[in-house]
């Protein structure tokens, strides 16, 4: 998918995202914010979209979010505001390509279910490993195609409908395993049957 195919595919999903697919993915938000809450710090939440999982974060945990669509992250800013949520330093339109922050400014960064939406998901990887500080954690929650099985079949038919969607059903787990700088820690699937996989990873201090 390119920017306008993503932009318009969000336009569409954002006055529904919360009680559609936002609905079925509670579990992955909730782990990510559960890992961040006991270490606190600096979060980057990389594709924030309506803002499901802000305030999932403790008071102690400072957030900031980026994302390509402007009307997801108006959602998120309405959100924001509606619930007072004071841990939220900022909400910026953003690719996640490209982001506009300093080397090793976050303890955390975040990305859930944006993987298998974003173009050149390799840059990506990149860009939060440049910005998460040694030490640091990435966490990724995502589906990735299955090669078997009705999944495996599912995936298959649904993945020339990625724009019209607004994701690649048939994308693979080695895309988010390539960044030299990020070594992989932890690894579960998700319920709701195990369709989502979690991924935590440690950013490394060499490259
Ligand atoms: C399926 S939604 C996930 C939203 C949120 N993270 C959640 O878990 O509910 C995917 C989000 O990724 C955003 N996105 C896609 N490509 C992006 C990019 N290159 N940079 C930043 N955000 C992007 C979309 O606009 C959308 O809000």
């Amino acid at each position: 998918m390119n920017e306008d195919a993503i932009a318009r595919s969000y336009r569409r999903w954002a006055p529904i995202y919360d009680q559609t697919f936002g609905k079925i993915t509670h579990a992955g938000r909730h782990r990510a914010a559960h890992q961040i809450n006991s270490s606190g710090g600096a979060v980057l939440e990389v594709g924030v979209g309506t803002g499901l999982a802000l305030s999932l974060y403790q008071p102690h945990v400072e957030v900031t979010g980026i994302d390509l669509s402007p009307d997801m992250l108006e959602q998120a800013q309405a959100r924001t505001l509606r619930d007072g949520l004071r841990h939220v330093k900022g909400l910026h339109l953003m690719d996640a390509r490209t982001l506009g922050f300093a080397d090793e400014s976050f303890d955390h960064v975040v990305a859930l279910h944006i993987m298998s939406v974003v173009p050149e998901p390799d840059r990506v990887m990149a860009e939060m490993a440049r910005v998460c500080r040694p030490g640091g954690t990435v966490l990724i929650t995502n589906h990735f195609a299955h090669q078997t099985g009705v999944w495996g079949y599912a995936a298959k038919a649904a993945a020339p409908l990625a724009d019209a969607l607004g994701w690649h059903s048939d994308f693979e787990r080695h895309h988010v395993m390539r960044e030299p700088r990020l070594e992989l820690v932890e690894e579960h699937r998700l319920p709701p049957l195990g369709l989502m996989t979690y991924l935590r990873f440690r950013r490394v201090d060499h490259a």
